[in-house]
């Protein structure tokens, strides 16, 4: 009988510890056709961050994961400010100091699509610092990755939750 229990409380921790991987639909604040998607995935060295969204004006545009999966508010106000549990600056996806949401850039084409394809070294999976609950917000214009607390980069174009995905 202890044996069993033992069995299943393994088999649910496990499954609480074992969130290695993560998804985000975003979609169009009012008056956007911005929409995508985005698929965190815990590898050697970090998290791999691949987006792939839509209906933007070509040129960069600022990508971060902000503070509350909340993007119910028409201009997604109400997903707060960039994620960051360390009390740091912002700055660009490579800086030493910067909040743990910030991705820095997406590039648009001609045609509006991007494409975005890195490991981050800073993204957490699971723990206090998760991103699992959160949300990720595309902006109407580029991160200059300096400018405190925003990057100002402007309005908010899509937003969508992330959510753990079991494998
Ligand atoms: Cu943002
Ligand atoms: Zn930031």
């Amino acid at each position: 009988m202890k044996t069993a229990l033992c069995a299943v409380m393994f088999v649910l921790l496990a499954a609480v510890v074992r969130a290695e991987k993560a998804v985000c639909v975003m979609q169009g604040t009012k008056g956007s056709q911005v929409a995508g998607t985005v698929t965190f995935t815990k590898v050697e060295g970090g998290v791999r961050v691949v987006a792939d969204v839509t209906n933007l004006t070509p040129g960069e545009h600022g990508f971060h994961i902000h503070e509350k999966g909340d993007c119910s508010a028409p201009d997604a106000s109400s997903a707060g400010g960039h994620f960051n549990p360390t009390g740091h600056k912002h700055g660009g996806p490579d800086a030493e100091e910067r909040h743990a949401g910030d991705l820095g850039n997406l590039t648009a084409d001609a045609s509006g699509k991007a494409h975005y394809d890195r490991v981050d070294k800073e993204l957490q999976l699971t723990g206090p610092n998760t991103i699992i609950g959160r949300s990720v917000i595309v902006h109407e214009k580029v991160d200059d990755l300096k400018t405190q607390p925003t990057g100002n980069a402007g309005a908010r174009v899509a937003c969508g939750v992330i959510t753990a995905v079991k494998d």
